[in-house]
């Protein structure tokens, strides 16, 4: 029984804020000097296609994606795969946690997880990896998951620019 808490505790404190959940009005985060506001790119569902095996990537930023939670019994998720014939749900919209990009000032990084078990019961993890091109549109570069416990989305374009603390 201790046992068992402690594994749970040390997972609540391996995944730092359990309870974080983002919404488009509190889509900023701050990277010292820099200040992201990702408020541009909230409010719709982005998707990527990987190839031709059409494996469909879906996403929200800061909240849930209608196209995902629809398909996953309603609760909440942010992000989502597709394939031809399976739905696979991969972020929990609950789980929404900025985390700091090893290049300050180039960008940010949004993290998802879930806990289903395509990971052998492990999460899988999801980070949205936002990449400043100023002037440039907000478009969506690419998906790597190549491991498919760490899938990398690339976003690319003005609104992942810093403005200045
Ligand atoms: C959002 O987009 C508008 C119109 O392009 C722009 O004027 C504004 O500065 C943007 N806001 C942020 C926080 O990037």
């Amino acid at each position: 029984m201790f046992y068992k808490l402690s594994l749970c505790l040390l997972f609540l404190i391996f995944l730092g804020n359990c309870n974080a959940s983002l919404t488009p009005t509190d889509c900023v985060f701050v990277d010292g000097p820099y200040k992201y506001d990702l408020t541009n790119l909230t409010g719709k569902t982005w998707s990527y296609s990987d190839g031709p095996d059409s494996v469909d990537y879906y996403f929200s930023i800061c909240g849930p994606s209608s196209i995902c939670t629809n398909l996953n019994n309603n609760v909440p998720s942010s992000v989502c795969k597709i394939t031809t014939n399976q739905f696979i749900e991969l972020g929990e919209t609950s789980t929404g946690k900025f985390i700091d990009n090893t290049i300050q000032g180039q960008g940010t990084i949004l993290r998802y997880f879930t806990t289903s078990t395509i990971c052998s019961g492990l999460p899988t993890f999801v980070f949205i990896n936002f990449d400043c091109q100023p002037g440039q549109p907000n478009i969506v570069t690419g998906v790597q998951d190549s491991n498919p416990c760490q899938i990398q989305i690339y976003v690319s374009g003005e609104s992942s620019c810093p403005f200045a603390n």
